[in-house]
């Protein structure tokens, strides 16, 4: 009784052992076995990494394919491009129609940017989504009620007290503007925060402001 239970488990490893040995077998051009090779090949279009090879990871199939699991290019586009080139001089506009932002990061720029309007009013609406952006993207150097004494701010002194008289008064294109390419200590948001975001955030750095 004792013998026999004991005896299944060591089997059960040396099982799993071996299995485990055999499946990690790569080198060379070999990637090697892979356990669960959906979690790494991801089957969405993905413009950098375009397998075209429609017989690509046919060993792993779900049964409901015709191609390799691993094929994931478009096949109404052409080449196969998973994301087409915009057309030859034309330029991105987002679904506003708005143009990109493209004064340069320079105080000429900076200057100008005062005269911007934002494009949304102070709806509530739009209140609750610049306030949720600025907690989650300025927060913690700005505080929650933008005094400048945020937990970023106990650390590292010199973050701006937005309801300070320095800063009171500022437009919300210059804040537009300093969120997109930052001002002296304060780094630049612009990779973070898209332009209609960025507008949010103004708004309810203003509204912020008033309180
Ligand atoms: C990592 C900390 C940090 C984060 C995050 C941060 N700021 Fe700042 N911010 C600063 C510092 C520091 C300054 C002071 C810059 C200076 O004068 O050198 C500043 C200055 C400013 C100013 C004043 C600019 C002026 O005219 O002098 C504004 C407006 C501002 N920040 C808005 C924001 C907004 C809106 C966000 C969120 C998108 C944000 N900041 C995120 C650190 C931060």
């Amino acid at each position: 009784m004792m013998k026999s239970a004991r005896f299944i488990p060591v089997g059960l490893i040396v099982l799993i052992a071996a299995t485990l040995l055999v499946g990690c077998k790569a080198g060379g051009d070999n990637p090697g076995r892979e356990y669960a090779p959906n979690m790494y090949h991801s089957v969405a279009y993905e413009p950098l990494i375009q397998i075209m090879d429609e017989d690509a990871g046919r060993w792993v199939n779900s049964s409901d394919k015709d191609r390799g699991e691993y094929y994931n290019s478009n096949n109404y586009n052409p080449f196969k491009m998973n994301m087409r080139l915009p057309a030859p001089n034309t330029v991105r506009r987002n679904v506003h129609g708005w143009l990109p932002y493209r004064a340069g990061n320079d105080t000429t720029s900076l200057r100008l940017a005062n005269k911007l309007v934002n494009p949304y009013e102070a709806s509530p609406a739009i209140l609750e989504q610049g306030k949720v952006l600025y907690e989650i993207y300025c927060k913690h150097c700005h505080g929650a009620k933008g005094m400048g004494d945020g937990k970023v701010a106990d650390k590292y002194p010199g973050v701006a007290n937005l309801k300070g008289d320095a800063i009171k008064g500022v437009t919300e294109g210059h804040i537009f503007h300093v969120i997109t390419y930052g001002k002296g200590l304060m780094g630049a948001h612009g990779s973070q925060v898209n332009e209609e975001e960025r507008w949010k955030i103004a708004k309810y750095v203003k509204e912020l402001q008033k309180n």
